[in-house]
Formats: structure tokens, C-alpha cells, sequence
């Protein structure tokens, strides 16, 4: 599928914000989905790369990525200019699964892992939940979409790896502080950042028993079950699952994280 570059944002040092109008809509987008992207005409890299689908038209006719410079492809996305063309497959994967019963929500979210949760929190709090936002960065200079979901009425704490905003230390740490100091806890979590942190989320989340739906970054090469190049072990069996196909987004204990 080819896509028209709408527009490209600087948000701040090393991340931006790709805005793109595919030729024919993509049709239903589910929060935590993801597309491959081809990120050159030519083969190096030839992988394409796998990016979370963030905000987008419910028909899909305009969709936006957040990236953040990691290396060769995402630093090739980062020179696009309004006009330029990407070549573009998906969406692909299982995406958040937010039950109707569940009315409290506490999503944690570390850097690029807000990118889900800019249409998927707005749409919670204006359908009655109470929606708490965990933002996670190095730096205030580094923290993405506070002023998004402000706006859309959630419950924002901020935590900083330098102590420059809000908590000081990790955002897995202040989730263990809101999750210590709540007077009921949340009926789900919903998580998307690095392993490490998706760990330690899910840790949190078990030991105070709220159902909790991390999203998985393994690395892809095919991006719809073909390689299998990226399976995660299924906890407590002898068997795998595509993360492609049946995540990214997992129940935490469905999966070794
Ligand atoms: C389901 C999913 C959703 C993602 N969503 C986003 C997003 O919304 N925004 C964003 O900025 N990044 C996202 N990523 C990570 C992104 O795909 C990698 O940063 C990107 O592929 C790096 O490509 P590169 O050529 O710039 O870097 P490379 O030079 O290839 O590598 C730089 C770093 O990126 C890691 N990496 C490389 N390829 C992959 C891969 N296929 N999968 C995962 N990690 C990889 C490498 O381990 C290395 O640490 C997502 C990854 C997955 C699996
Ligand atoms: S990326 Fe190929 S099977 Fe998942």
C-alpha cells in the first residue's frame, strides 16, 4: 500500500511524528496494531520495520506513526518531507482489548509507547472511564503527548529518569507508588514501552491481581507469521506464539516477557 506523507514533525530531540494518507483507506485500525514499513526504494535496510499505528481516522484514511531514531531505517523516515511516498503493509497483530465492564484503566506508557494510547485514551475517557496515564521519560525534554491526554481528560502522573519532572526514577517505580496509594485499583493496566519495563509492569500488576495487557517490541522481519523470526514462549508450556499474529498486545501472563 502506498502512502502520501502528509506531514513530519519534529516532537522532540530524536523522535517525530509521521502523518500519512494511505492511496486506499486502511479500513478498522485496533489500538496496538502495527504496520511494516519499507523505509528506502532500494535494499539496504530490506527489512521493513515494524511501527505502532498512533493516532488515526476511524476509516482509516490518514493514519500517524512516533518514532524515534533508532538506526538506518528509522533515521531514513525521519528526512520525509510532505509529498513523499512509503510503501507501507498492515495493519497487523492483535491489538488492546478493553471490556466494557472494566470502568477504571491505568495505562503506562515509556517513550514511544504512548503511540497506541493517543487514540485509545481519549476514546476510554469519553466513553465514562476514569483513565490514569503513567508517562515515562529520560527528561521532561523527552516526554511525548502529556498535553494530549490532559486534554482528553485523563489522570496524568509523569515520571522522570533525571527527577527534570514529576516523580523521580522510573515509571514502573511511580506505578508502584499510584498502585500503594489508590483507594480502589484500576480494573485493567495497559502497558507499551521496552521489555524491561513491560516486566516489571506486569510484576506490579499481578502481585495487586489487575488483569494487565502488555504490548511486545521482539524483532520482526515479516510482520504477518511467515518467518518466525519473533516468538515469544507461551508461560508454563512447551510452545511458542508469533508475536506478530498473536500479539503484539498479550495478556501479561499469557507470555514470557
Ligand atoms: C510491534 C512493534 C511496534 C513498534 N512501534 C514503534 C513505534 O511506534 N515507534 C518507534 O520508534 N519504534 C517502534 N518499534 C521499534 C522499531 O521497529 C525499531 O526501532 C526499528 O525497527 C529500528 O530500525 P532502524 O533501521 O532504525 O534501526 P536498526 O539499525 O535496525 O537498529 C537499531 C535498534 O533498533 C532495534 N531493532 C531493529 N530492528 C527491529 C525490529 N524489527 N523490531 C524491533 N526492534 C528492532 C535494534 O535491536 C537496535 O537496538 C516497534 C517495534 C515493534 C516490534
Ligand atoms: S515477524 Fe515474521 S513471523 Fe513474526
Amino acid at each position: 500500500m502506498q502512502c502520501a506523507v502528509i506531514s513530519n514533525r519534529p516532537l522532540t530531540e530524536g523522535f517525530f511524528h509521521l502523518s500519512l494518507a494511505p492511496e486506499e483507506p486502511m479500513g478498522a485500525i485496533t489500538p496496538g496494531q502495527f504496520v511494516m514499513i519499507r523505509c528506502c526504494d532500494f535494499t539496504d535496510p530490506l527489512l521493513r520495520r515494524p511501527m505502532s499505528v498512533a493516532d488515526f481516522e476511524p476509516d482509516g484514511s490518514r493514519f500517524g506513526l512516533i518514532v524515534q531514531t533508532a538506526g538506518r531505517g528509522t533515521g531514513m523516515l525521519s528526512h520525509l518531507v510532505e509529498g513523499d511516498r512509503l510503501d507501507v503493509i498492515g495493519p497487523f497483530g492483535q491489538g488492546y482489548n478493553v471490556p466494557q465492564e472494566a470502568k477504571s484503566v491505568m495505562i503506562v506508557a515509556g517513550g514511544t509507547g504512548v503511540a497506541p494510547f493517543m487514540t485509545l485514551a481519549p476514546t476510554l475517557a469519553a466513553g465514562g472511564k476514569n483513565v490514569h496515564v503513567l508517562l515515562g521519560a529520560r527528561t521532561k525534554g523527552h516526554l511525548l503527548m502529556e498535553e494530549r491526554f490532559l486534554h482528553a481528560g485523563a489522570q496524568v502522573h509523569v515520571a522522570t529518569e533525571d527527577g527534570s519532572k514529576g516523580f523521580d526514577g522510573l515509571v514502573t517505580e511511580l506505578m508502584g507508588k499510584q498502585l500503594d496509594h489508590m483507594d480502589e485499583p484500576p480494573d485493567l493496566a495497559l502497558a507499551c514501552g521496552p521489555a524491561g519495563m513491560m516486566r516489571a509492569v506486569a510484576t506490579l500488576a499481578e502481585h495487586s491481581n489487575i488483569p494487565c495487557q502488555v504490548s511486545l517490541e521482539n524483532s520482526m522481519a515479516c510482520g504477518f507469521g511467515a518467518c518466525l523470526g519473533c516468538v515469544a514462549h507461551v508461560r508454563g508450556e512447551e510452545r511458542y506464539v508469533t508475536v506478530c499474529r498473536k500479539g503484539p498486545v498479550f495478556d501479561s501472563r499469557e507470555v514470557e516477557i
